[in-house]
């Protein structure tokens, strides 16, 4: 994977530096930013620019049961749980002499954090099942999160300790919203990356590109990638252009599901459903998801049902269920209108 901050802003021009800063010295890196601004790019960079001779291993602490986040970092010994068949090295351990980076470490447990901390402070591994306790040679650690950490050591979910461990160097980088004049650059390297890829000419109109500057960017540099990934994909600008407009002019959902969700709320005192939130989150992906698999085969469902790897029949549903436009062009498929008719 090629690793390449592109753009060019006073804020991007900062963050170069920083990257060149840590990479000259071993100290701890704590990364932020929301999700989609190049936390992940910005941590590679830092190891390769650091001269390590050792890889660069990543592990993501989010939505990783304690047990299982715990033998991957410091590794396990045999028979130590069911499924331990066999000696099992950990990822600092795979790490020596390069680069270990904790991403999301904001999402880690208590109970994970006091052992990360006890590894930060004596250079201790000790693996799951093994009363052995090695040290860990030369590894120097990165972390990211798009959590505030200031906030989680007030509310207790985050150690105080911990997090000064972490935070000697500080990278903090700005959500795409913020720094616009790099939208036309970023969108002149996708364009090129993904022409390249698909084998493609496809152009982004100056209308097009007008809109993306104006448009808020939830998902920041990951979100506008896929808007010119899908510009190429489809070989038109039209249905992003449209979406993204619609999505400027509040018509339909202006940031994610949860949000909006909680936006509508009558007053600050009424239930809040995790679940109707979750549900309509998974609704609203769904929907871009099929719409777009239908976008690129034409409407052809029997082959968009394959590609989604969902039944016929289940298609079928989804796209009555996500309120999408038929296409019917097909004439002979009139299945559809059966299905809504029963
Ligand atoms: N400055 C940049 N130039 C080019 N691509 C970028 C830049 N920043 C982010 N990206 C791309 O955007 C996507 C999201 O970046 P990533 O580093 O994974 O974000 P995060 O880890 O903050 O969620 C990746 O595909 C990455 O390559
Ligand atoms: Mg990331």
């Amino acid at each position: 994977m090629k690793n390449k901050l592109v753009g060019a802003s006073p804020a991007l021009s900062e963050i170069e530096q920083e990257i060149d800063c840590a990479a000259r010295s071993d100290a701890k890196v704590l990364v932020t930013g929301e999700s989609g601004v190049g936390k992940d790019i910005v941590a590679r960079l830092i190891h390769q620019r650091s001269r390590r001779t050792g890889s660069f291993v990543t592990i993501n602490c989010a939505g990783v049961p304690d047990s299982l986040m715990e033998s991957e970092l410091f590794g396990h010994v045999r028979g130590s749980f069911t499924g331990a068949y066999r000696d099992k090295r950990g990822w600092l351990d795979q790490a020596q002499d390069g680069t270990i980076f904790m991403d999301e470490v904001g999402e880690m447990s208590l109970r994970m954090q006091a052992l990360l901390l006890r590894f930060l402070e004596n250079g201790e591994i000790q693996r799951v099942g093994s009363d052995r306790v090695q040290t860990a040679g030369n590894v120097r650690v990165v972390v990211a999160t798009n959590r505030n950490l200031v906030e989680r050591v007030a509310d207790k979910t985050f150690r105080e300790d911990l997090y000064y461990r972490l935070n000697v160097v500080a990278i903090s980088i700005p959500p795409l919203r913020e720094r616009r004049e790099e939208i036309p650059v970023l969108v002149d390297h996708f364009i090129r990356k993904f022409n390249a890829q698909y084998g493609r000419t496809v152009d982004v109109p100056p209308e097009t590109l007008r809109a993306f500057v104006e448009y808020q960017w939830p998902g920041n540099i990951r979100e506008l990638e896929n808007a010119v990934k899908r510009i190429v994909v489809l070989g038109s600008a039209r249905p992003v252009h449209i979406e993204i407009v619609n999505n400027l002019n509040g018509a339909r959902t202006a940031g994610p599901a949860s949000v909006v969700a909680l936006e509508a709320r009558p007053n600050a005192d009424a239930p809040i459903s995790l679940k109707d939130i979750a549900r309509q989150a998974a609704r609203d992906a769904e929907r871009v998801a099929i719409k777009e698999v239908l976008d690129r085969v034409h409407w052809n469902r029997a082959k968009a049902a394959r590609l989604l790897q969902i039944s016929y029949k289940a298609l079928l549903y989804k796209i009555v269920q996500c309120g999408l436009v038929v296409h019917d062009t097909d004439k002979k498929d009139d299945k559809i209108t059966e299905f809504m008719a029963s």
